[in-house]
């Protein structure tokens, strides 16, 4: 089965109205419509903005989701409003999010639950620390955390993120062959029979220099970008990385 590369932009906490043009300057940079998926997770403030005036091409997505469906939870945004202004995707479980806010493995999963009942995909995040790798857990890390994050559903219903997190805004990646193990570990590891129809994206530094050897690989299904995605020239060229 040949799964379409999906390429996304966690522009994390950065963006402001001002760059509500972003779509077009992508747009300019890439000049043809991306052979891939393009996905935009833009701060939610600009979700609106952004859904007014952007190509039929490039999706939106939110960065996290309430578990809940609505009610008395102030400053939440629940999964039922980013598809209410063209949201089809959300990241949840991001290691910062895990990190900054203490998020666990269930809760991760009930925000994906949540996700899936308001019809979007969740992008669930899983990765391990620097400590983890080097003591040789990495494998065992997240394909547990993979497991304990997962609402049950089908294979096309839901992304997987892989992103170390020692990978993250550090300037350093995974190799392609570490990154490609750690796919094929998590793809072995999905308890349903449609493994083959699930896309596992890779994030952590990745740029225009590394991605094409990233996203050569057969288990790598496209990237999440977080500081290269806030700049369109290198957003593109990670695009065009897409044979
Ligand atoms: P960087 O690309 O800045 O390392 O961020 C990756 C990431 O966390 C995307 O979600």
């Amino acid at each position: 089965m040949t799964r379409r590369k999906l390429v996304a932009g966690n522009w994390k906490m950065n963006g402001l109205v001002k760059d509500r043009d972003f779509p077009k300057a992508l747009s300019d940079a890439l000049g043809e419509e991306p052979r891939c998926d393009v996905l935009l997770c833009p701060p939610v403030t600009l979700l609106p903005l952004i859904a007014a005036d952007k190509p039929d091409w490039l999706l939106l997505g939110g960065q996290d989701c309430a578990p809940q469906a609505s009610g008395a939870h102030t400053g939440d945004v629940s999964a039922a409003m980013l598809a209410d202004v063209g949201c089809m995707h959300v990241i949840v479980g991001h290691s910062e999010r895990r990190a900054d806010h203490g998020e666990t493995n269930q809760l991760v999963k009930a925000k994906a639950i949540a996700a899936l009942d308001a019809g979007l995909r969740p992008i669930v995040c899983v990765g391990e620390t620097l400590d983890e790798r080097e003591s040789g857990e990495a494998e065992a890390v997240v394909v547990s955390q993979f497991l304990a994050s997962l609402p049950e559903c089908a294979a096309d219903k839901i992304v997987i993120a892989y992103e170390p997190v020692w990978a993250i805004g550090t300037g350093r990646t995974a190799t392609p062959e570490d990154a490609q193990a750690m796919h094929d570990a998590i793809r072995a590891a999905w308890p349903g029979d449609d493994a083959a129809a699930l896309r596992i994206v890779y994030g952590g530094s990745m740029n225009p220099g590394n991605a094409e050897s990233l996203l050569q690989q057969s288990d790598i299904d496209g990237g999440l970008v977080g500081g290269a995605s806030l700049k369109p020239q290198d957003f593109a060229r990670i695009i065009q990385s897409v044979r």
